[in-house]
Formats: C-alpha cells, structure tokens, sequence
C-alpha cells in the first residue's frame, strides 16, 4: 500500500475509534472479556482478573485496529513493567493522531508524557507537594472535613456520604491546593460534579473533562493579573514567563484529575469498607497507631485507580511469555497486582495486620502518583473523623443495593445512603 494511502486509513480508523468511544454504551461491553480489569464485584476485582493471574501474568487482553492490547496481571510483572522506562513509553499520542505534548491539542497531562517533557513537567509541580506545603494545607484540611461532617449530620437519616462528604472533602482540598479564589469554585464544582457522574456515559465525562481544562486555563489567564496563594500562583511566580496559559492550565487540570475522583473514591469505598469491619472502624478511633496501617490496606484491598496509565513497547520482546510487538499497549492491572499472593494467601481480604509495604496504589516508577502523600493526608484526617464524630455510622440501604461504578478507569460509587447520628457533637 502507498504511504499516503496508508497514513489516510490509519487517519480514518483513529476517527472512527474516537468516535466510538465517545459514543460508547458501557453496559453492551460489561461482560466482553477485553473489560475484566474494569469490571469488580462490588469491591472485588472480578475472580476472572485473579484466574487470568494464575494461568498467565501476562496475557493478550484483545486487538483494537491491528495493535494487541496486552494485561499485566502480576505483581513482579507490574512492577518490572511500570520501571522500565527504555522498554515502554507513556506517550500514547501515536495511537489518538496527536503530536503535540503542550499545545491547545495536546492530551492526557503528565502521564501520557515522557522524558524529557515528562521530566520538565513533573520538576514544575513536585515543589507544591513537598512537607512544607502539607504541613501548611493540614489545618485547611481539617477545618473542611469538620464542616462537611457538619453537612453529613444535618442531612439527617439517608444523608448521602458521597454529595455530603465523599465528593466535597478532596474537591475542596483541591480548590485550596490550586488557589482558586472563593467566587470561582461554584462553577467548578458543577463541572467536577459532571466528571464524578458517570451515568452521563463516556461522551459526557470527555466533554466534562475539556470544560475543567478550559475554565482551569481562563483562571490561569486571571491569575496572572491577580495571583492566588496556591499552585496557580506559585507556578505564575516561578515559571510564569516560561509558560502559557494553555501549558499552565493543562498542569492545573493534570493535577485536577489526578486528586479529585481517586481521593473521593477512596473515602466513600473506605467507608463502605469500614462499615464491613466494624472492628476497624472502632480500632481508627480509638488508636492513632491504628491509623497508617488502615489507610495503607485500603489503598491496597481497594486499588480503585484499576489500571495505571497505559505503556506503549517501544520493541519487539518476549514479555514473561508473551510476544509483545513494538507499537502494542500493555495495561498493568494494579487491581489485579494489589491482590496477588505476593500479599499473603488471603490477599482478597481486608486485613491491616498485613505487611503492604510497597503496594501498586499509587503505580510505581518515574509516573507514579505525585500526590501520594496529599493523598493520604486526606484519608487520614478525613476517615479518622468520620469515626470519632459518628461511631455508629451504619448503611440506611441494603449492601446488595449499592450501585457500584460499571467498568470504570476509577472504581467508585454514586452515592452512599448512610444514617449518621453523631454521638457526642462536640468530639470532633
Ligand atoms: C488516594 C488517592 C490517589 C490515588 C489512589 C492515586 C493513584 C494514582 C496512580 C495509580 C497514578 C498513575 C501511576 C502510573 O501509571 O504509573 C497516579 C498518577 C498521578 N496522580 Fe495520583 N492518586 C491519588 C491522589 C492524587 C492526588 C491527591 C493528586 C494531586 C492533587 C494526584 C495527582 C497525580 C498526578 C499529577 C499523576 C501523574 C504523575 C505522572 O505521570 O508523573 N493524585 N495517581
């Protein structure tokens, strides 16, 4: 085939594949075997995910347009593959008919990014999550979690976790972090609610995604006549005359999608998971030592970010088996590796006696999550007060009608029907 002739089928069958993910019906694709590292079971992974481990860690997972998509399921081979930075690349843009890493075009943030854009991008941003800038967010951090309890308690018998508490806590944390000013973030929160909603399908949660990229980009542009007090600003101060708009916006949005559903899911699947074991529940308000092991076996059993960012091999290899081609997408299922008996042989349960030193939450490697420790912050204050302010927080539904997320890159769920009378108001 001409070049020409092949660039214009690859052109049209990158728009047709676009196309058909925005337009797609997840429930069609629910039980394709090609979605079993996105499908759970309740707070599972699927038992497909830990058979496919067993059998292969690595495995071809299906073709999309003549390039294998291959699942990593293993823990070692997660990890092996998430390291290795010369084997496999993070830009993705071949694959969507993109070139540009920084421009109004460009896609994906940080994690569809290698070296050395990577590299310069991740040097602008590790300044606004040092010690210092913790220490500083922390009594911010309480004050909204104290207040959002406050709106869990008046909400009364039924009251929603996540609209009361799940949602709002990291997604004003966020606010503070980028330094939005107050006037601002009602509209914001009306579009971060549009990328929590998944019942908009994939077509609503892209254009949700495009529009917090273009109002994060307008505050950038704001904010270089009047600066903030947080990232925003500090980015402007620094870098300012070295970046656009645009460039600064992305970062901000970067950072947006990076903390917002991950810490939301994790404190609403923290909580259902908590409510399970009454006796941890019990145990985080009563014993700060208690505290870190909880938080780090719930990032472990719930692994709600499911898959890291895609890798792309950059040559033919022989993958722990497997017959990778260059040019072929290789998923890590963090999920699946978070449950491997590399954790013990109850590594399906939730059990924080274990030893979860170095599990695959956060990913590993040069992408790995650059708000890990924000991340737990926020778990920490927000999940410990929840059980001091109402230790007998039960569910006001059935377990079984809880509706989890189907087949999402973040596993989480809609709403949380809870009863949550505080027993003694002033211990907060
Ligand atoms: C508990 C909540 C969180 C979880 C479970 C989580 C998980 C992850 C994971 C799995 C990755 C991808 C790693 C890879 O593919 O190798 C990641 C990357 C990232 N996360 Fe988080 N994250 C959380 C909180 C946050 C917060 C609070 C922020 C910022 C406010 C943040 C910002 C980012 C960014 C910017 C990246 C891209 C890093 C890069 O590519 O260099 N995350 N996170």
């Amino acid at each position: 085939m001409s070049r020409p002739l092949a660039s214009a089928r690859r052109w049209i069958a990158r728009r047709v594949a676009r196309r058909a993910l925005t337009s797609l019906d997840m429930s069609r694709l629910s039980h394709s075997p090609a979605m079993v590292p996105l499908r759970r079971d309740g707070l599972d992974p699927v038992a497909e995910l830990g058979e496919r481990r067993r059998q292969a860690p690595v495995s071809r997972l299906t073709g999309i347009l003549g390039t294998n998509v291959w699942l990593v399921a293993g823990y070692d081979e997660a990890r092996g593959v998430l390291a290795d930075h010369v084997a496999f690349s993070n830009d993705i843009r071949p694959l969507v008919g993109r070139t540009n890493a920084t421009g109004p075009d460009a896609i994906g943030g940080l994690g569809s990014t290698d070296a050395p854009d990577h590299t310069k991008l991740r040097k602008l941003l590790t300044p606004e999550f040092t010690r210092r800038r913790l220490r500083e967010l922390e009594p911010r951090i309480r004050r909204i979690v104290d207040e959002q309890l406050d709106v869990l308690e008046a909400a009364g018998p039924g009251a929603d976790l996540v609209q009361s508490f799940a949602f709002p806590v990291p997604f004003r944390v966020i606010c503070e972090l980028l330094g939005l000013p107050e006037g601002d973030r009602e509209r914001f929160r009306e579009i971060g609610h549009a990328r929590f909603d998944a019942s908009a399908g994939v077509g609503g949660l892209f254009g949700a995604m495009s529009d917090s990229r273009e109002f994060l980009i307008d505050a950038v542009a704001r904010q270089r006549r009047a600066a903030g007090d947080g990232l925003i600003g500090s980015l402007l101060a620094r870098h300012g005359d070295e970046l656009t708009d645009v460039e600064l916006g992305g970062l901000a949005d970067g950072v947006f999608t990076g903390g917002f559903e991950t810490s939301a899911s994790m404190l609403a699947l923290g909580a259902v998971t908590l409510l399970q074991h009454p006796e941890q529940y019990a145990r985080l308000r009563d014993d700060d030592e208690a505290v870190d092991p909880i938080i780090e076996e719930l990032l472990r059993y719930l692994t709600v970010v499911q898959v890291a960012f895609p890798r792309i091999a950059r040559h033919d290899m022989t993958l722990h088996g497997a017959a990778v081609s260059a040019g072929d997408v290789v998923l890590c299922s963090l999920s699946g590796a978070n449950r491997d008996p590399e954790f013990g042989d109850d590594a399906d349960a939730f059990n924080p006696a274990r030893d979860t030193h170095s599990h695959l939450a956060f990913g590993h490697g040069l992408h790995r999550c650059v708000g890990s420790e924000l991340g737990r912050m926020e778990l920490r204050i927000a999940l410990q007060a929840l059980s001091r302010r109402f230790p007998d927080l039960a569910l006001a539904v059935d377990p079984s009608d809880l509706a989890f997320h189907e087949l999402s890159i973040v596993h989480g769920i809609g709403s949380l029907p809870v009863t949550a009378r505080s027993r003694c108001p002033v211990a907060h």
